[in-house]
């Protein structure tokens, strides 16, 4: 049996097949008469829906569960609750403050662990963005990505997608955003290395795929105003799209702040392929899931 709490947990060839079962057109009712439970400490959009359509794609039944419902830590352990809800479901889903939440639930759990967002990683967005990528250009190997922005749970889990696919990333972050030195080591033991730069133009110039994220994530609330005079001069603008390759586009895993991280005319224009990255979701997370059942769950 297997977790997935980053994208690093995974070998390249996994990657890779988690792709491929991503487009499978008739996907195996792996999940037939069972349940996934799906745990939020933060709302979502997007990774909700699609998750419990994938679920509902591969016969089973999502059983969603929300912050205020079992009260992690709070009415009851977290390894408790992971425990019990492992006696009704074959997968359990969380999305949660503390990356710690995740582990400890792979820690005690009996059916597989999926993060479905931490403040370290968001590994399954990262999935569904190398499916966007590829349908872009036919091919993964050989294409640059640049990230501006904050290297936050995105960024990282971008770079082990990133890397695991032979891809280039390029990222460019303010002065105290950066990865830290202890990110960079893991990301070299599995062949993933950043180009980390200070400069946006210096991360775009000629890349295939331009990427940004909010400059405040969920849980930074209190430093979004410090954190909009950090970022000033890390707007995406058709501007510094107009350095990145001819055809290259724009990807955001959303919810965008139009005028912050992001110009309207950018993430509304032609280059923008956020929708079919959104849609992209509900099709990864039915791969990863075929996957993780497929390992034993
Ligand atoms: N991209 C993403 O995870 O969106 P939600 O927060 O809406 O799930
Ligand atoms: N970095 C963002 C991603 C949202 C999908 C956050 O954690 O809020």
């Amino acid at each position: 049996m297997r977790h997935f709490l980053d994208v690093d947990d995974l070998k390249p060839s996994e990657l890779a097949r988690i792709l491929n079962l991503a487009t499978d057109p008739k996907p195996p009712q792996v999940l037939a008469g069972r349940g996934a439970a799906l745990l939020f400490e933060k709302p979502s959009a997007r990774t909700r829906s699609a998750t419990e359509l994938a679920v509902v794609q591969l016969g089973g039944h999502p059983v969603y569960i929300g912050p205020a419902e079992v009260g992690l830590d709070q009415r009851e352990s977290v390894e408790d609750v992971t425990r019990t809800l492992a006696c009704y479901n074959a997968v359990i889903g969380a999305r949660v403050f503390a990356h710690s939440t995740v582990e400890r639930m792979a820690a005690v759990s009996e059916v597989p662990i999926v993060n479905l967002l931490s403040d370290h990683a968001h590994p399954t967005q990262a999935v569904a963005d190398l499916l966007t990528m590829r349908a872009e250009s036919g091919h993964l190997e050989g294409l640059t990505l640049a990230y501006v922005g904050d290297a936050n749970n995105m960024a990282r889990s971008l770079a082990y997608a990133a890397g695991l696919s032979g891809m280039a990333l390029r990222i460019a972050s303010p002065a105290g955003y950066a990865f830290k030195e202890s990110d960079l080591r893991r990301m070299r033991r599995h062949g993933c290395e950043p180009v980390q730069v200070e400069n946006p133009d210096d991360a775009v110039r000629g890349a295939d795929v331009v990427y940004t994220d909010v400059w405040a994530s969920m849980g930074q609330e209190q430093e979004a105003e410090k954190r909009r005079q950090d970022f000033a001069g890390f707007t995406v603008s058709r501007r510094l799209m107009a350095q990145a390759a001819p055809r290259a586009v724009f990807l955001h895993c959303l919810p965008a702040h139009r005028g912050e991280e992001v110009e309207a005319e950018v993430i509304d224009g032609p280059r923008s392929r956020v929708w079919p990255q959104a849609a992209n979701r509900m099709h990864a997370a039915r791969g990863l899931l075929l996957w993780l059942l497929e390992q034993g769950g």
